[in-house]
């Protein structure tokens, strides 16, 4: 693996990486494999998570994270995503990027020396996927679960499909008519379904989708990029909530999952949130110990 663009480019690595991980929680100081390097973060859009995770993830390797804001770059001004790339390589060893644009992501590998890491894309964001296997293992301790993904067929959605798809967990989306994922994702992960015996499905039905579900998992209904469609989202996606009444159809010890931020009585209810249902802030530390994993893969000297 050179790049980490989309969850299928761990095909190969996913399991030594969740393992890796599974060590650096245990330790994250134990050691410093990126002494004397450096990870350049580029955000386009806005993060919490992502920022703090890997910065802190990159120094408890004992390497230095460098926050870059797209818009305080020549980038922001013109300079294109190539001379941008092929800088940069000289200056570091491995570069993070959130950017509005996938394609833009793809460009800059492209033209990039050192290891590009996707931090979230219109189109995929394999490192909260990656994490969240990890945190349903962690929790259920096998990958033989049905997750039921509600809401948007967003980013999010679209790296979850192809990561339970990597792992042979089930996975049914239950989206509105409109809101589906990516449907090359979904023929995507069907076919690496084929080798795991993953089962993948898509549903705008509600209640046939959550019955049996070991784990829930819903996103913002409005991602980053679509406030526009705000008001009509609403509408659409207002049956497709996650509320204490949904979790009834499930398994009785089924457990609620999001990324964050969580938009409180919209995509979940507030009561979700503050019940012990869910595993939202497991979710959210793992992020640096899995993205700890990750580095160490991509940029450690073999
Ligand atoms: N889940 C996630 O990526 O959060 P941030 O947008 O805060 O980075
Ligand atoms: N789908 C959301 C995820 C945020 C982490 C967005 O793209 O805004």
């Amino acid at each position: 693996m050179k790049h980490l663009l989309s969850v299928t480019d761990v095909k190969q690595d996913i399991f030594e990486i969740l393992e890796q991980a599974a060590v650096f929680k245990q330790d994250p100081f134990s050691i410093t494999p990126m002494k004397n390097k450096t990870l350049a973060m580029i955000f386009e859009k806005a993060s919490t998570r992502t920022r703090i995770s890997f910065e802190l993830a990159m120094a408890h390797l004992g390497g230095n994270p460098l926050y870059l804001s797209a818009s305080d770059m020549q980038l922001g001004r013109g300079e294109i995503i190539e001379d941008t790339a092929k800088v940069m390589s000289r200056y570091v060893d491995g570069v993070m990027i959130r950017a509005k644009e996938h394609d833009d992501v793809l460009k800059f590998a492209e033209n990039s020396d050192v290891p590009v890491i996707n931090g979230l894309t219109n189109k995929e964001h394999p490192c909260q996927a990656i994490t969240d296997i990890f945190t349903v293992y962690e929790h259920k301790k096998t990958y033989q679960v049905k997750m039921s993904y509600i809401g948007d067929g967003n980013n999010v959605c679209n790296s979850l499909l192809l990561a339970c798809a990597l792992v042979g967990m089930d996975i049914t989306v239950i989206c509105p008519p409109g809101y589906e994922p990516d449907i090359a994702i979904v023929e995507d992960a069907q076919m690496l379904a084929e080798e795991t015996g993953s089962k993948i499905e898509v549903t705008n039905n509600v209640l046939k989708g959550v019955k049996d579900a070991d784990v829930i998992y819903t996103d913002v209904w409005v991602s980053m990029g679509d406030e526009r469609e705000k008001l009509q989202r609403l509408i659409d996606l207002h049956d497709y909530q996650v509320n204490m009444d949904l979790l009834t159809h499930a398994k009785s010890d089924v457990i609620v999952m999001h990324c964050l931020p969580a938009i409180r009585d919209q995509e979940i209810t507030d009561e979700v949130i503050q019940s012990s249902i869910n595993v939202i802030l497991d979710q959210a530390e793992n992020r640096m110990h899995v993205q700890a994993a990750i580095i160490y893969k991509l940029l450690r000297d073999e």
